[in-house]
């Protein structure tokens, strides 16, 4: 179970870290604003923050108020439920027909949750990410407190307020990260796949970690929002390929540890490979690789 952590200083004037000095995410500001002045009796519009004007599915209550009469509570998986993943990823297959592996998902609090692991695991301190602006404002927060410069570059209505090659072109020096929200928050504007797929070609020519914030995907009218899902699968797919010649590998490479053989072996076989050839001085990388691939390999 949790512990409790008391932080005792010797004097009264502790030090506070710098990157703690983020500018504040205004809306909340004036959400306080908003909700002192209902308490005070006065008639408010709530227009800072958008909000569900439903309540939670009927399912999702029943479930959670069986859950709570009847679970023992207890830590889950860190990376989530077994189930609830491989629910999400049944998502995927159902609504844009692509195959996810479930362990490639990550149940976070929240997307903020996410975005804080996920840029954590992207990028260094110092590393430059461009935000469309406008844009969703808290990515920028988020990204300085971990010391990442947010690199905001303007939008507008003749590119969908969407972010495109030719404007990633024209911003300054490197860039090692791209977000893009699409539905956006605040313009609602979407990418459609060609735009998003040229966005991914740009991202991946250069190396570019592009994050996709697909928060708002399920909240659109007419048109389908896609996902980056199947541009990266297919990303990968060539990337493999790229990686086999002739449909064969002779690969001192397959020294990694054993996720990395799975891993490696995984993006072959989506590629449709018809055989492998491997050459390792390590034992235990030939087994692997045999257990694997089966009659496939010529270890
Ligand atoms: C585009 C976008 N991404 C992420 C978030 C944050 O979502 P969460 O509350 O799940 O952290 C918001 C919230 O407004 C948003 O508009």
């Amino acid at each position: 179970m949790a512990g409790r952590f008391w932080c005792i200083g010797k004097s009264m004037a502790l030090k506070v870290s710098r990157r703690g000095s983020i500018p504040p995410f205004i809306v909340m500001d004036v959400l306080r604003a908003a909700n002192e002045r209902a308490a005070e009796g006065h008639d408010v519009v709530h227009l800072e923050v958008g909000q569900p004007s439903t309540g939670a599915p009927s399912r999702v209550l029943e479930a959670a108020k069986a859950a709570i009469d009847t679970d023992i509570l207890g830590y889950t998986d860190a990376l989530g439920l077994p189930e609830l993943r491989q629910g999400l990823a049944g998502h995927y297959e159902d609504t844009h027909g692509i195959t996810i592996d479930a362990g490639r998902i990550v149940l976070t609090v929240g997307s903020s949750g996410a975005f804080l692991l996920g840029f954590l695991s992207a990028f260094e301190a110092g590393d430059r990410v461009a935000l469309a602006s406008p844009g969703y404002p808290a990515y920028r927060n988020i990204l300085s407190a971990l010391g990442v410069e947010a690199v905001n570059f303007l939008v507008g209505a003749e590119t969908n307020f969407q972010p495109t090659p030719a404007l990633l072109d024209r911003i300054e020096g490197v860039i090692d990260g791209l977000i893009v929200t699409s539905p956006c928050n605040p313009t609602g504007t979407m990418v459609n796949k060609v735009e998003l797929a040229s966005l991914v070609d740009y991202c991946r020519e250069r190396r570019i970690r592009l994050i996709s914030d697909e928060i708002y995907h399920g909240i659109t009218y007419g048109e389908a929002a896609e996902t980056v899902q199947d541009l990266y699968l297919a990303g990968r797919k060539a990337e493999a390929m790229e990686a086999v010649p002739d449909e064969f590998i002779d690969e001192m490479a397959l020294l990694g540890p054993a996720d990395r053989i799975r891993e490696r072996y995984k993006a072959w076989e989506d590629c449709g490979i018809t055989g492998i050839t491997v050459s390792s001085s390590q034992p235990e990388a030939l087994e692997l690789m045999a257990d694997l691939a089966g009659s496939r390999a010529n270890v």
